[in-house]
């Protein structure tokens, strides 16, 4: 496969153009008002895949939002590289956060991107990176380089639990047949440190509901006398962690898989700077579960969090009263062999026995999914190890992420085969944050990369 440098110059101007109206278009899947423009993004997918070179592409009805399913099958006797990818965003609220409005991209330059990153809501999760796949298809045909056969499957789904997914898949096994997917919807070290995903942790998600009085109380007449579920609640939840922030659920580690001492000894190579993790956020220092590393923490270690909390009077001045009702919004980030319904379950039982008299609770599971890991001696890993080798000059790091991508697990369930988790966004890129962005040096290089690989792949299929 020759370097697609050179392609990639001359055409360097339409493919941010390309990306940017894509990129205008609000396609929050969590919140129905932005229904028509999540069915839009999805026929501008759709196009853009056609244009690539795909011989197919339809859009597939589901329960929810659809996906887009696009194919170029060249020879059955070559392998079929099978690319996921996510077309809907998350919501970018607090908007006043943002610098620039969440979907009208701007191009700025930053300490990390110095050849500038495209801000907007999705830029690198995951229109971006989505997007790149896109371009290398179209590179790869426009120079007649194709090495093998080629599906996307991009949903609109992922930001509120790849539900439908889950179903298209399970109907259609035959269709999304592969030999390796294909996936960049993660991150990587630095640009000087090129990395590849070999671990995404599973999630458990719930929302609690505790209830006090019929209504809510002048809080001089009753207040001392009735319990209050907001006082509750955050009691309930401080105690879901010990001092050592250990998780007090009972068996909630029990199917933890412990990592031996080499693999730890070996996790601790990838470099990591603490001072500027911390200053990178603006804290003083890291928290975190005793005995464990910032990067064990935050990718072999399950974690409970708390990810909303309300209710009371929340408006101007000051109101007395003990509300009716609290609510708060968890989850929880697993790792590999912990089952999340059994979290789930666990959470349930132990967060109703742990209400004191006076209240009831009510524990409303969400979404959630298994955590993954992945071998590095695999065939699809070592094509991406090369693949990097060719275009960053560095022989990549795995690393796992703490980040969940639920419908991988199911992949591999499902479908039989290996994900490559080959991610170019940075951690500060801002994902789900204000001011989301992703560098156009990334962009670039991610297209570069992705036709290295499927070269690789097919040539060690042989
Ligand atoms: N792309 C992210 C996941 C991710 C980001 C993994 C960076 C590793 C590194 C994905 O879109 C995402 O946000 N997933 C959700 C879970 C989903 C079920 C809502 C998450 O991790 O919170
Ligand atoms: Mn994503
Ligand atoms: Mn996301």
């Amino acid at each position: 496969m020759k370097s697609a440098k050179p392609y990639i110059e001359k055409n360097k101007e339409r493919f941010l153009d390309e990306l940017i109206e894509l990129l205008k278009i609000p396609s929050i899947s969590a919140d129905s008002a932005y229904k028509k423009d999540v069915l839009k993004t999805a026929e501008a997918v759709k196009k853009q895949l056609e244009k690539a070179g795909c011989d197919s592409v339809e859009i597939c009805e589901t329960p929810g939002y659809p996906i887009v399913y696009g194919e170029k099958l060249i020879d059955k006797k070559l392998p079929t590289i099978l690319v996921y990818g996510h077309y809907d965003v998350q919501p970018p609220d607090p908007m006043d956060l943002w610098e620039s409005p969440p979907f009208e991209p701007v191009i700025k330059k930053t300490e990390l991107h110095p050849e500038g990153a495209i801000f907007a809501r999705g830029s690198c999760d995951d229109k971006g990176q989505m997007y790149m796949h896109v371009k290398a298809l179209e590179y790869m045909t426009e120079t007649d380089q194709l090495p093998c056969n080629v599906k996307f499957m991009i949903e609109g789904e992922e930001e509120v639990g790849s539900e439908s997914l889950g179903w298209f898949v399970e109907r259609n096994r035959e269709k999304l047949a592969n030999d390796v997917i294909l996936i960049s919807d993660t991150g990587m070290i630095a640009p000087d440190v090129p990395s590849i995903t070999t671990g995404l942790r599973g999630l458990s998600y719930v929302e609690v509901e505790v209830t006090g009085p019929n209504r809510d109380l002048h809080s001089g007449l009753y207040g001392g006398a009735v319990a209050n579920p907001i006082n509750v609640l955050t009691k309930m939840i401080a105690s879901l962690h010990d001092e050592n922030n250990h998780i007090t659920i009972p068996g909630f580690y029990d199917d933890v898989e412990n990592l031996s001492k080499t693999e730890r000894d070996k996790m601790a190579e990838a470099p990591f700077n603490l001072e500027k993790y911390e200053k990178a956020i603006g804290i003083n220092s890291v928290y975190g579960e005793k005995g464990y590393s910032t990067n064990e923490r935050n990718s072999i270690r399950p974690t409970l969090d708390v990810n909303g909390i309300w209710g009371g009077y929340i408006g101007e001045g000051a109101k007395t009263v003990i509300a009716s009702k609290a609510f708060a919004k968890i989850s929880m980030r697993l790792v590999p062999n912990q089952d999340w319904k059994k979290i789930t379950e666990l959470f349930t039982k132990h967060f109703e026995s742990i209400a004191p008299k006076g209240v009831s609770v009510k524990v409303k599971p969400h979404h959630g999914g298994q955590a993954y890991v992945t071998p590095i001696d695999s065939l699809g890993y070592k094509a991406a190890e090369k693949a990097y080798e060719e275009t960053f000059g560095k022989t990549p790091i795995p690393q796992r992420s703490g980040g969940s991508i639920p419908i991988v697990a199911l992949f591999e369930k499902e479908l039989k085969s290996k994900t490559i988790l080959m991610g170019f966004g940075l951690d500060s890129d801002a994902i789900h944050s204000p001011n989301e962005h992703f560098g156009i040096w990334n962009y670039l290089k991610g297209i570069e990369t992705i036709p290295q690989f499927y070269h690789y792949f097919t040539e060690m299929s042989k």
